[in-house]
């Protein structure tokens, strides 16, 4: 009989599966030639609903990845792979998929959690419309609510230690250097030779809870609204990218009991 933990593990996997064949489904349209891929464990899952609408509806599309990972999963699943590096400048993909690690009410994103999130901001950002596939696990009211590790945070690996003592100023609780990958030694080093750190935050306002004379979004009573950290964030020297995804642009959310799947950009 399987037991409580395997029963969950079985949920999320068939939440991921549903919420990523319902992407595809809802936001993959026949006449798409570009195409974002994301990393994580739930792209996989959108490749796989991708590769079985077959070359009937595949063979006019390539497919755009954000690291190695996604790069191996498209060749694997015999799609047409192509860089991001050769969509000419004043052109778009039109759409990305991406995972994410939680979501918040305002359908801003943590994302960063396998380590790609520098190459996943510039794919998806350079996609008419970004889709976030989420299973009911990643959705919380504030960000930093149940993604408990801290925002992942892509560093040149010489201002790392500059980084770390600039975090706590602004009030992280114990921000790490993420370990490399059991069996490595040392830091986990990206697709793009860098370090992540990894730094928790009290969970973050959102633009609703600032109306009030008690809340400030200047993170002087050590809690930040989300657009104001993300600011803060990005301008620290060393800083190449952070794992905070935000921005209100044509908000879209499709959810049910076991297959939320939100949507901007
Ligand atoms: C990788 C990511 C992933 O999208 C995020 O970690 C979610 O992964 P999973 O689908 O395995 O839960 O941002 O950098």
């Amino acid at each position: 009989m399987a037991t409580a933990a395997q029963e969950q593990a079985a949920l999320v996997e068939k939440s991921k599966r549903l919420a990523a064949y319902q992407a595809v489904k809802d936001y993959l349209l026949p006449e798409y030639t570009r195409i974002g891929i994301g990393s994580g464990s739930t792209v996989v899952y959108v490749v796989e609903a991708i590769a079985a609408l077959g070359p009937a509806v595949t063979s006019n599309m390539s497919f755009y990845p954000t690291g190695s990972q996604s790069e191996e999963l498209i060749e694997a699943a015999g799609l047409r792979l192509q860089y991001i590096s050769k969509l000419p400048a004043g052109q778009q993909l039109d759409v990305a998929f991406d995972g994410a690690d939680e979501v918040d009410d305002d359908l801003n994103l943590i994302k960063g959690g396998g380590a790609c999130l520098w190459q996943e901001k510039i794919v998806a950002t350079s996609a008419k419309r970004f889709v976030c596939v989420a299973d009911f696990r990643k959705l919380s009211a504030r960000l930093g609510t149940t993604w408990k590790k801290g925002i992942p945070i892509e560093v040149l690996p010489m201002a790392a230690p500059r980084v770390l003592d600039e975090l706590v100023r602004m009030g992280s609780q114990n921000p790490r250097i993420r370990p490399g990958l059991p069996g490595k030694a040392g830091a986990i080093v990206t697709d793009n030779g860098m370090w992540i750190i990894d730094a928790p935050f009290a969970p973050l306002r959102l633009p609703k809870d600032v109306d009030s004379a008690n809340h400030t979004d200047t993170g002087s009573d050590g809690v930040w609204t989300v657009d104001a950290l993300a600011d803060r964030l990005i301008k620290i020297p060393g800083v190449a990218e952070i794992g905070l995804f935000y921005g209100k642009n044509g908000l879209e959310v499709a959810s049910g009991a076991q297959k939320p799947v939100a949507a901007y950009f």
